[in-house]
This record gives C-alpha cells, sequence and structure tokens, in this order.
C-alpha cells in the first residue's frame, strides 16, 4: 500500500468530521490488466478527450447527463477540464482515469474513483464506457483496476457504487466485479423524457473483496 498518514482534525462544522489530510500518496499512475493499460489522463490528452465527448453525447445522455464530458465546447475545455482532474488527484479527492486498448491503444472507458467518507474510509467507483467498445467487458476489466486502486493503494474499507435500477448494463458491471447489492431506492428519478427510474445501491468491503482474489 501506498504510504498514506491521516488526520484527524475537528471540523467547524459539526466538530467531529474527519479531514483526510494526504501526507504523502505515492499512487501509481498506470495499471495493466490482460488487455488494457488504465493509466490518469495528462494534458496532452485534451484533443482526442474532447472527440470522446462528441461522439458519446448520445450514449450518456441518460444514465451520465451530467458528466462534464457530454458539454465540452472545445479542446480548450477539454484541458481544463483534464487538469482540474489532475488537481483532484494531487489533492487525493478524486482518481480519474482512461482506459486503452494494450494492442491499439484505442480509449475504451473512463473510470472515477471518488473519497466518499474519509472516517471509514469509503471510495465511490463510477464509469462510463465509449459506445464503440461496448459488450466486450472493458469496462468490467477496468472496474478490477478500480477495486485495486481503492483497496491496495488507498486503504479503503468499503466501495460504493450507485446505478440506475434500470441500466441493466451497469449493474451488470457491479454484480460482476463482486459488488453486493445493499437497498434500492424506489424512483427517485425523473428522467429528461418524464420517465422515472430508481437507484440501486451497492457497496463491497475490504473482506469481500479479499476473499474473491484468495
Ligand atoms: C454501463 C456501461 C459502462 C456498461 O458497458 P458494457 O459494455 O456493458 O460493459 P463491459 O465492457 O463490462 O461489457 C460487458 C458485456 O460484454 C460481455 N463480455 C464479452 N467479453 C467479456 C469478457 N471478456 N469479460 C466480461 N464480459 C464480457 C458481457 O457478457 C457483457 O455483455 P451482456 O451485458 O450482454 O451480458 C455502458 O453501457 C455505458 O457506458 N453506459 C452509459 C454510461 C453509464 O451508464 N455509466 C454507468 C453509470 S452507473
Amino acid at each position: 500500500m501506498a504510504a498514506i498518514s491521516w488526520k484527524r482534525l475537528a471540523d467547524a462544522s459539526d466538530g467531529w468530521a474527519v479531514i483526510l489530510i494526504v501526507l504523502m500518496v505515492e499512487l501509481p499512475l498506470s495499471f495493466e490488466t490482460p488487455r488494457l493499460l488504465v493509466r490518469a489522463y495528462r494534458t496532452g490528452d485534451s484533443a482526442w478527450y474532447w472527440r470522446v465527448g462528441q461522439r458519446n453525447r448520445e450514449h450518456l445522455a441518460r444514465h451520465e447527463a451530467d458528466n462534464p464530458i457530454r458539454t465540452l465546447a472545445s479542446e480548450d475545455e477539454a484541458k481544463a477540464l483534464l487538469e482540474s482532474f489532475s488537481t483532484a488527484w494531487q489533492e487525493g479527492r478524486a482518481f480519474f482515469l482512461g482506459a486503452f486498448l494494450k494492442s491499439t491503444d484505442s480509449f475504451v472507458a473512463q473510470l472515477y474513483v471518488g473519497l466518499h467518507n474519509p472516517g471509514v474510509p469509503e471510495y465511490s467507483i463510477g464509469y462510463f464506457g465509449d459506445e464503440a467498445q461496448g459488450g466486450r467487458g472493458y469496462v468490467t476489466e477496468m472496474v478490477t483496476v478500480g477495486l485495486t486502486l481503492c483497496f491496495e493503494h488507498l486503504g479503503a474499507h468499503r466501495v460504493r457504487l450507485e446505478c440506475d435500477d434500470l441500466n441493466t448494463r451497469s449493474l451488470g458491471v457491479a454484480e460482476r466485479c463482486g459488488f453486493v447489492l445493499e437497498g434500492r431506492i424506489r424512483e427517485n428519478h425523473r428522467h429528461a423524457d418524464g420517465t422515472l427510474s430508481g437507484t440501486l445501491h451497492y457497496g463491497l468491503l475490504r473482506s469481500e473483496w479479499a476473499a474473491r482474489r484468495a
């Protein structure tokens, strides 16, 4: 595990909140799986990252409506977004990585890992796949990297994942990766087309992750 130090401080808002201070984080910037290179973005990625957003705008409209990649207006905006990812990484708040085929270097998917509750510590995982690369198991393979990052490098006790209860492809990813369904909120989201859906809450504990790897 990377060297991470934690310090508890009184927080002005409630006096008890835990503020994570990452005194030193030596996270790897890239990971390999059988088919993928999963790596932190670089500002030099802005040109193709903008094009990924352009071509996936509709693909992401229902379940990633607020993802900023959908509304990038220019390569310069993509560069600014990638710079914000880099800042979040340095601060230990959130980690955005792209997954690329080792054979062709093509972009296949994006992984998000975010600090959700430092007191546990608990991280969130999110993702989307390039529409052209769907149905080949790349997102599932990439999410295993997210779990490795959380449990082996960030010291997570648990990892959470939320998904729309009608998003069968996303819940398939969660379940293939070993996440346990912990709850379902019914009809709490109204989509742009007026239809309603609920939210599935998944979690994976460190002990469950270790048991799957044993
Ligand atoms: C959700 C999303 C990421 C899932 O993408 P996906 O392509 O279904 O996921 P994977 O890359 O893991 O591929 C899994 C599919 O490939 C198949 N597959 C083929 N080879 C495989 C392999 N080696 N390993 C695993 N699965 C494989 C699986 O059977 C599965 O197909 P199925 O759903 O018909 O059973 C994608 O639909 C997406 O980007 N949606 C929009 C954004 C979104 O919903 N994000 C999630 C918000 S919570």
